[in-house]
């Protein structure tokens, strides 16, 4: 089942490269007031220190990450030596050494193995297309995670939502912004994670307020509760962990991430996330359970699949028409090929066949999973 994400993602690889679009895919945004802790959130799901994080407005233009799980080295290191394991695309990475490692759309073939280098580039690049005085733009960056420990999957980082102009930001930054963000939750295909935190009214809440103008019945957002250490003392936020000040009906979910302090002196995301998980057990045992970032990329894993399955027959209808006209096409341009565009049809077409050969074993497998049998959810 773990195959199918993977797929999908080469998909949208395929069509980017065709400069087209053409099929929606599920991905998950993060939306949310600036520094209600999008980007923290974002790392720990990742497992690696790697965004820009801070104060003040720190994440400038979108960032589309998409987590690529692989073999570890040694493993990958036998696939490439033929050792009798099945190759494919997916653990194949002839000449990477690293365990972990990422890369850029606009640098593709450089390898990032350094996490703090992957944090430079982000910053580097931002500035190239919004300067250095807290300018924003609509242009993604696209950015891959390949490492043994992710779940494959595909996150949007986003600016926060910002209501007075600072910088070289224009006078209606606020619309901006929100523009932004709505060209990326309104596309239905994606789950919001929308992060609010602890210490502000869940009734001002921006990020609820921008996902039910996208999605009113709830059937694609999520509630991340973040700072909850820093609530004042005799305070606490069980009841909006509960759903009894609103309800989010995929789920809310509380989280502890790094504070500025520890993002200072540099705690390393492990020690974070044990501590996250003593908080949790001191201040919400009855919760603990069900909150924190681990529980919180189990919840994210499980939804995605269950939205999948429920696209599947739609997606293959889609790439079946597609498939056919890109084949006529083909027909028409006769043999022999020169065109270069022509070349590309052809990796289309035969991707699209692949893929529908993928999406059926899916479904099927699908279908007779335990993991999927249990309480079914509206995705
Ligand atoms: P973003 O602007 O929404 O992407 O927020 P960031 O992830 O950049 O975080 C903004 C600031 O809040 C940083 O200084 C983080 O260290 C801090 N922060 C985020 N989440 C938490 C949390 O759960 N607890 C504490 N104490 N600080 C947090
Ligand atoms: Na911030
Ligand atoms: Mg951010």
């Amino acid at each position: 089942m773990e195959t199918l994400i993977p797929t999908i993602n080469r998909l949208q690889e395929v069509f980017l490269t065709v400069g087209a679009e053409v099929i929606q895919l599920p991905q998950i945004v993060v939306v949310g007031s600036q520094s209600s802790g999008k980007s923290s959130v974002l790392e720990s799901l990742v497992g690696r220190d790697f965004l820009p994080r801070g104060s003040g407005i720190v994440t400038r233009r979108p960032l589309v990450l998409q987590l690529i799980n692989v073999a570890p080295p040694q493993e990958r290191l036998k696939i490439e030596n033929g050792n009798g394991v099945k190759q494919n695309a997916q653990n194949s990475y002839p000449g990477v050494k690293a365990e972990e490692w990422g890369t850029f759309l606009h640098c593709k073939n450089q390898i990032f193995a350094d996490f703090q280098e992957i944090r430079r580039e982000i910053e580097a690049e931002t500035e190239r297309s919004s300067g250095d005085n807290k300018g924003i733009s609509p242009e993604p960056i696209y950015l891959k995670i390949f490492s043994p420990k992710v779940l494959n999957l595909t996150l949007v980082d986003l600016p926060g939502i910002t209501k007075v102009p600072v910088g070289d930001q224009p006078e209606d930054i606020e619309a901006q912004v929100q523009e932004m963000i709505l060209s990326f939750i309104s596309n239905p295909n994606s789950l919001i994670l929308a992060v609010s935190p602890a210490n502000s009214d869940l009734a001002t809440s921006d990020a609820l307020k921008l996902a039910r103008e996208v999605d009113p019945d709830g059937r694609r957002t999520l509630l991340v509760v973040s700072k909850l250490d820093l609530m004042d003392a005799g305070t606490d936020a069980l009841e909006v962990l509960l759903g009894r000040v609103i309800p989010v009906r995929l789920g809310i979910i509380g989280v502890v991430n790094r504070s500025q302090h520890d993002i200072n002196t540099q705690k390393s995301l492990e020690d974070s996330m044990k501590d996250e998980q003593a908080f949790l057990q001191r201040h919400y045992p009855s919760l603990a359970s069900r909150a924190g970032s681990r529980y919180l990329a189990k919840t994210l894993s499980r939804l995605l699949m269950h939205h999948i399955r429920d696209c599947l027959p739609d997606l293959k209808a889609r790439v079946t028409v597609l498939s056919s006209q890109y084949q006529a096409r083909l027909n028409s341009y006769g043999q022999p090929v020169e065109d270069h565009s022509a070349t590309l049809l052809q990796i289309v077409t035969k991707f699209a066949s692949d893929y529908c050969n993928t999406i059926e074993g899916t479904a099927r497998h699908i279908q007779t999973s335990e993991l999927c049998g249990g309480a079914r959810i509206c995705y």
